[in-house]
């Protein structure tokens, strides 16, 4: 058994051929001995980084030997690139937990093709069950298509637009699954940010910890924010 998948690109149909410039530069950088190497995001497809992968595969591994009932909800999946992460974790501990994803796939944002299509591709050229697929916005889906107990969350909803209304679709997510969660289960909110933590980073969506602040004023959990390197997440767990 090994994690080594979490240093693949993501699994993406469109996968991106490195630049013959960058390829020239990186080549120049280990000529130098410079011990640089330049990696470029492209924010379009690449949805997490290597520091995430390895963020996400512990904190649900975790979850799983540690027996934390119930099952691992994404909210947020576009075409996949964390959710195939997290079925290849439940399958590789050979877990009953069932994956299930949620979105609208009304992508804001330029993009080539049919996003359920292609997360539906993705997980059968990584070769894994398919997803329980909860289509539609979340003021629809949520709460009545959770299933009873959460285990694992991820919240992914982030469109670089109106951090007001992306922190009112984060409330909606937190007030629709808190109580679903047993104690120990863990969720992992990305894009969280916190300056004073962090004061390099960048803030995509600041609308998260806007959510978190509110939603969690009268609550026991405490955010841990992770590295990620150029992307921000953070977890808490369920007390
Ligand atoms: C940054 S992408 C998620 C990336 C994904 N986690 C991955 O690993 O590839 C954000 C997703 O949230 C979805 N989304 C945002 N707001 C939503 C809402 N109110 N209802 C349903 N889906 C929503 C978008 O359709 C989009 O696919």
């Amino acid at each position: 058994m090994n994690n080594y998948f979490i240093t693949q690109k993501p699994y993406s149909i469109y996968h991106r051929k490195e630049s013959k410039v960058i390829g020239l530069v990186n080549k120049a950088l280990r000529r130098f001995k410079t011990g640089l190497h330049i990696k470029p995001l492209d924010v379009t497809v690449d949805m997490n980084t290597v520091e995430q992968r390895i963020n996400y595969y512990h904190l649900l591994d975790g979850v799983i030997a540690y027996g934390i009932p119930g099952d691992v909800v994404e909210l947020g999946s576009f075409t996949g690139q964390c959710a195939i992460l997290f079925q290849k974790v439940i399958e590789q501990n050979g877990s009953d937990k069932q994956l299930h994803l949620f979105d609208s796939f009304h992508i804001p944002f330029a993009f080539k093709g049919n996003v359920e299509d292609e997360l539906k591709e993705n997980f059968k050229r990584a070769g894994l069950k398919q997803p329980i697929i909860h289509k539609g916005d979340f003021k629809e889906t949520l709460p009545a298509q959770l299933p009873n107990q959460v285990a694992f969350l991820h919240i992914d909803c982030g469109f670089g637009g109106d951090s007001l209304a992306h922190r009112d679709v984060l409330l909606h997510c937190l007030e629709s699954v808190y109580s679903r969660m047993p104690k120990n289960a863990v969720c992992v909110l990305m894009d969280y940010y916190d300056p004073e933590e962090n004061p390099e980073g960048l803030d995509i969506n600041p609308g998260v910890k806007l959510a978190f602040d509110i939603f969690f004023k009268d609550k026991p959990e405490k955010i841990v924010a992770l590295f990620g390197e150029m992307y921000n997440h953070a977890y808490f767990r369920k007390v």
